[in-house]
């Protein structure tokens, strides 16, 4: 059967709302309905009764990612091959795969994408246990972030991440009011700042980074340690996160913290430049 995808239709909607905000791409029903309502394009179906959904990965990059696919591993192959189609229509130039665990990769590879990043899942078992002996912060103060506070946020990621991994402003903002993020300040300058949520007693550390020139000062800790203070006051029993396989200062904070690796790697995949 064909996998030509189309714009969903409300009916299709239907079914496609609950699975993603299952599988955590939407945060709810309204948002993606307000997604199909003002991009359509960006939530497709096939007639065999597959769907994903697709958008720009960054605004400064011309990737189109699949953030979520509802289908059969068998039928990636012919879907990825539709949305490639679909997002070169769009003006994209690469297609960037949605994040799979690795053993779940091959109908991705399969369908020409090629692995770009692995990334490691940590998880720490007892939060209230860690960090019981940090210091207090010396030279540096942390605080919840406002708004306000998003100019000083984006150059720090911005210094941080390459241009794959940075975020762009607008989603830097949502991501800002949507988790609880703090910010580490010297004399009043932004040099750090984390992204931390909880949800039915799963903490998530979504982002942590401290400016290169402010490095190795037990910034990076400080904040890690005051994200997992307020996680465990809002009732995480556990913490995950996820950090690219090469990272080693991210390795190094998480272990010391007491995170573990947990076995098997995620894998990032992208297409070859698209053609239309
Ligand atoms: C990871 C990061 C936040 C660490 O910030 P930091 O302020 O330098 O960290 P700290 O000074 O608090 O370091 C605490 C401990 O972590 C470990 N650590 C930090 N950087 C390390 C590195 N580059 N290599 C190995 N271990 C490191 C050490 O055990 C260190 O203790 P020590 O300095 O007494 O040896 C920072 O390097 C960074 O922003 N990196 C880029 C963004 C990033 O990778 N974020 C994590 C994404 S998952």
């Amino acid at each position: 059967m064909s996998q030509e995808t189309h714009e969903a239709t409300a009916a299709e909607l239907d079914w496609i709302a609950p699975a993603a905000v299952a599988s955590r791409v939407v945060e709810d029903a309204r948002e993606i309905s307000a997604i199909s309502r003002e991009t359509p394009w960006r939530v497709r179906a096939t007639a065999s009764g597959d769907a994903a959904l697709i958008g720009r990965w960054r605004e400064h990059l011309d990737d189109c990612a699949v953030l979520g696919i509802w289908c059969a591993p068998r039928r990636v192959p012919a879907l990825i091959a539709d949305l490639e189609r679909v997002a070169a229509v769009q003006g994209f130039s690469r297609l960037v795969g949605p994040l799979v665990p690795e053993e779940a990769a091959p109908p991705y590879l399969s369908a020409g994408l090629r692995v770009v990043e692995r990334v490691v899942l940590m998880r720490l078992e007892h939060p209230q246990r860690a960090c019981r002996h940090e210091p207090a912060p010396r030279g540096f103060g942390i605080r919840v972030a406002s708004p306000e506070d998003l100019p000083g946020v984006f150059a720090v990621d911005a210094d941080s991440f390459d241009d794959f991994w940075r975020y762009d402003e607008p989603q830097l903002d949502r991501y800002m009011r949507t988790e609880r993020a703090a910010v580490a300040t010297v004399e009043g300058r932004t040099v750090g700042y984390t992204l931390a949520n909880v949800r039915g007693g799963e903490g998530s550390l979504g982002r942590l980074a401290v400016s290169p020139a402010a490095r190795r000062g037990g910034i990076g800790r400080g904040l890690a340690c005051d994200a997992l203070g307020w996680l465990v006051r809002n009732g995480a029993r556990t913490v995950t996160l996820s950090r690219q396989e090469h990272n080693a200062g991210a390795a190094g904070l998480y272990h010391a913290i007491g995170f573990r690796d947990l076995r098997g790697a995620l894998v990032i995949t992208v297409s070859q430049e698209l053609r239309v």
